[in-house]
């Protein structure tokens, strides 16, 4: 309805040149967005829209989960990571045009539930140690959400929920651990709220998700 009132004053204003290109490049945006934009697409907006808050606190979490200083820090940069189950996120521009919505929501919870492996079992040793557990628990809490969302939403578009494995984790006897444990968990849950956030908004934009 608004485009048709919309070009009918553009016509009453005649066949100037100027909005004449004005309506070929309107309808040239109805014609992309209807055809790249099924209805069906949007079902998703309202769950990555309650996502979102969700990496954002947990962004904030992650950069408390151990408490180092500048110091350990250059320390523990230098060590390599030892945990094999914690997932690693490498992507570059090709792969985010790639992306397929049902296997990247997959993907999602996958790692949202690796995640939330490895935070539960540093809040224990944490706990266990008598150390700073609240930004753990904070970040479990976030990733539980996280996870009840896309589980919605994977039953939403009738995609399996991909199964998850338990990796087996060692127990954490020394402070040492904790804090070398927590460093690591922590650098990779940044990378990894840093590429949900930028594919939810690669997503958005692609199921034409009206802006806020
Ligand atoms: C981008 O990522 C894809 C898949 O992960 C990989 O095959 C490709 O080589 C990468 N491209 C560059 C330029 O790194
Ligand atoms: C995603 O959906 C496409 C069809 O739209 C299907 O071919 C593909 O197997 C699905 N991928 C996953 C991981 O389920
Ligand atoms: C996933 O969602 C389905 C349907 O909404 C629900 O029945 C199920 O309990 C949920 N599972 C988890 C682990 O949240
Ligand atoms: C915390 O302590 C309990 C009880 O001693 C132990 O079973 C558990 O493995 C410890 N957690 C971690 C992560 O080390």
């Amino acid at each position: 309805m608004q485009y048709v009132a919309h070009s009918s004053s553009l016509l009453l204003l005649g066949y100037d040149s100027a909005p004449h290109l004005l309506h070929l490049l309107l309808l040239a945006e109805l014609f992309v967005r209807s055809s790249s934009c099924p209805i069906s697409a949007r079902s998703l907006c309202g769950a990555f829209r309650l996502m979102l808050p969700h990496l954002d606190r947990l962004n904030t979490f992650s950069k408390e989960l151990h408490d180092l200083t500048d110091d350990e820090l250059v320390y523990f940069e230098a060590v390599e990571n030892t945990l094999d189950h914690l997932p690693l996120i490498r992507h570059n521009a090709t792969s985010f045009r790639a992306l397929k919505v049902n296997a990247t929501l997959a993907q999602l919870y996958v790692y949202t539930h690796s995640f939330t492996i490895h935070v539960d079992w540093l809040r224990d040793a944490r706990e266990n140690l008598s150390l700073a557990s609240s930004p753990a628990e904070g970040a479990g809490n976030h990733l539980l959400q996280l996870s009840g969302l896309l589980n919605a939403s994977l039953h939403q578009i009738m995609e399996a929920v991909p199964r998850t494995a338990t990796p087996p984790l060692p127990p954490i006897t020394t402070a040492f651990e904790a804090q070398l444990y927590s460093f690591q968990v922590s650098e990779r849950l940044r990378v990894f709220c840093d590429w949900s956030r930028r594919v939810l908004h690669h997503l958005q934009r692609r199921s034409c998700c009206p802006r806020r």
